[in-house]
């Protein structure tokens, strides 16, 4: 496997995975997606609206609403998830593995004022494989705590194309997004930035 720019707190930081091409020939596979499995603006368990809103591609998406965070094998208006598009099994082929593919790539999309609290990724069966996300848009300042609640953290900023993998040691790290730079990239029209996040599930 490559070697990753840094690693933090157990995390490998692929800065600028991505270049320029292949974060816009990414947004276009992401647009069909999005027009197949519109993005929605979901609630906690306890209610309260996320700040993001999410769509999903894959065998399964992943969603919250007032019935707890979990995995769904459909949108939540009904239709099948789309395709992970291949620009992004190929970050998954190159970084995590070729021979299992990720079950689900969740797509959180952010605009200004948008943030996601610490939290850890833990509605998967197996924690052997890791979480590989990929930023596209406005940077976003990235927090990584500990595998327990509370502690001291470490921030980052990520840029369009960077890649982030937490496996192993970082595979149940807290992690969340504090805010985004809103207006740093003109990657995406309108504005914003996309999160991807690439899970095995099952
Ligand atoms: C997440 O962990 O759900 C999102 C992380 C990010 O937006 O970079
Ligand atoms: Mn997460």
């Amino acid at each position: 496997m490559p070697e990753p720019t840094l690693i933090l707190r157990d995390v490998a930081i692929f800065k600028g995975w991505l270049d320029h091409d292949m974060q816009s020939a990414m947004v276009t596979e992401l647009r069909d997606v999005v027009a197949e499995a519109p993005l929605f603006q979901p609630v906690t368990p306890s209610g309260r609206a996320m700040t993001v809103r999410m769509t999903s591609a894959g065998r399964y998406g992943w969603i919250s609403d007032r019935g707890g965070y979990r995995y769904a094998p459909s949108h939540p208006a009904g239709m099948a998830w789309p395709p992970i598009p291949e620009s992004v099994l190929a970050i998954w082929r190159a970084l995590v593995s070729d021979v299992r593919m990720p079950d689900c790539c969740l797509i959180n999309h952010y605009t200004a004022g948008a943030r996601m609290g610490l939290h850890q990724d833990r509605d998967e069966a197996d924690f052997s494989w890791p979480v590989l996300s990929v930023s596209l848009g406005d940077d976003a300042l990235f927090r990584i705590g500990n595998t327990t609640r509370g502690g001291k953290t470490d921030s980052i900023w990520l840029n369009s194309g960077d890649v982030v993998v937490m496996g192993g040691a970082a595979r149940l790290v807290y992690h969340g997004v504090d805010r985004i730079r809103p207006g740093s990239s003109t990657l995406l029209r309108g504005g914003g930035r996309i999160n991807l996040t690439c899970r095995v599930v099952d």
